[in-house]
């Protein structure tokens, strides 16, 4: 049976004040920091003016902050963020200029009339445009499309470079894994690369269903099988390519979505147990990765290197490649492909 999927928490008792446009939204936005709880009666737009002075007053650092920086923030303004409510009526948001959230229909089938902090009303309705747009990715040459809560390369250049490196593997191609398979890229890519089984985990439920969904639009299914699973799953034999394109910084994982960035004590060696264990004579582990740990935090040992260190495994070939910045950004990142094979 399938795991129960990610989803926002429904309220459904509450005893929020109502509160419109009338209100100021800076003034709202105070008492939200105060520690009440206000429901939105009129526009949806009233709910984000609200949420956007909040985020003025608590000083959200932006996008290009450093982890410390955007985890206070977070760490402040999603209590408060929280507080802010929108009425749910026949699983739509009943306000005024409310988007669309398509998700609200298959994620509560057991509730009909409830409340959502708007936050997680818009995160709802983002993920049913990109859900229902796709993502191109050129290295598959069609849309990926993205089910709620599961992870989307903001980039391509770590999946072109995962791509280089796979026209020029010369080993087995009996079995692969994909560990942390998110919206499924790069099972799809091995799968199109001609492997006989890939199978792809993810111990995030939505992951594995919008995986299962994508493959059914795809008009011939590749031979993806499927597992909720903490890293490995079951043994269905020794595996000629292990591929993770694993979480890039050590962190605490709050939301769902945390799993996809940051890894926590035990993750990568637990990973190399497996691996020695799974791996067929004369296979591979290979990793996406990033330096931006290195940039980020220097201070944590690196997951990849210090394995290498240990002499169990040897480096097969290192891939790297800079990430192009956005605009008015400089960056020192990159991407990267570890290969490795034991020793
Ligand atoms: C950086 S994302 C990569 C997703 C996808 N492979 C890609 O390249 O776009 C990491 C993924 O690993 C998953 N993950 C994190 N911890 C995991 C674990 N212990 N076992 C399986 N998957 C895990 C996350 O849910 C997330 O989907």
């Amino acid at each position: 049976m399938p795991a129960a999927l990610h989803r926002p928490e429904p309220v459904l008792r509450h005893r929020a004040e109502p509160i419109d446009q009338h209100v100021p939204p800076e003034q709202a936005a105070a008492w939200l920091r105060e520690g009440r709880s206000l429901l939105v009666t009129d526009r949806f737009g009233t709910g984000l003016d609200i949420l956007a002075a909040l985020r003025v007053q608590l000083e959200d650092p932006g996008e290009s902050a450093g982890y410390v920086a955007k985890r206070a923030f977070r760490d402040a303004f999603q209590p408060a963020s929280k507080r802010l409510l929108a009425p749910i009526v026949g699983r739509k948001v009943a306000l005024a200029d409310a988007p669309r959230a398509g998700f609200l229909a298959e994620l509560y089938p057991d509730h009909t009339d409830f409340a959502l902090p708007v936050e997680d009303a818009k995160i709802l309705s983002s993920a049913w445009d990109w859900y229902e747009q796709g993502v191109h990715f050129p290295v598959l040459g069609y849309r990926v499309h993205p089910f709620y809560g599961t992870y989307i390369p903001a980039r391509m250049e770590h999946l072109e470079l995962f791509g280089t490196w796979l026209a020029k593997y010369k080993g087995a191609r009996d079995r692969a894994i994909d560990i942390g398979t998110g919206s499924g890229v790069l099972a799809l890519q091995m799968a199109k690369a001609g492997f006989k089984q890939v199978i792809a985990t993810d111990i995030n439920p939505n992951a594995i269903e919008s995986v299962a969904r994508q493959l059914r639009r795809l008009p011939t299914a590749p031979a993806i099988e499927l597992e909720h699973a903490d890293q490995f799953g079951a043994d269905r034999g020794p595996i000629d390519l292990i591929v993770s394109n694993p979480p890039w910084m050590k962190g605490e994982v709050g939301r769902t979505l945390d799993l996809a960035m940051y890894f926590q004590d035990g993750f990568f060696e637990r990973f190399y147990e497996q691996s020695l264990q799974r791996l067929a004579p004369g296979g591979r582990v290979v990793f996406v990765f990033s330096n931006i740990i290195e940039l980020s935090q220097p201070d944590v040992p690196h997951p990849i290197q210090t394995e290498l260190d240990r002499g169990r495994f040897r480096l097969v070939e290192k891939l790297t490649r800079r990430v192009k910045p956005s605009p008015g950004r400089r960056t020192r990142e990159k991407v990267e492909i570890w290969e490795l094979a034991v020793v």
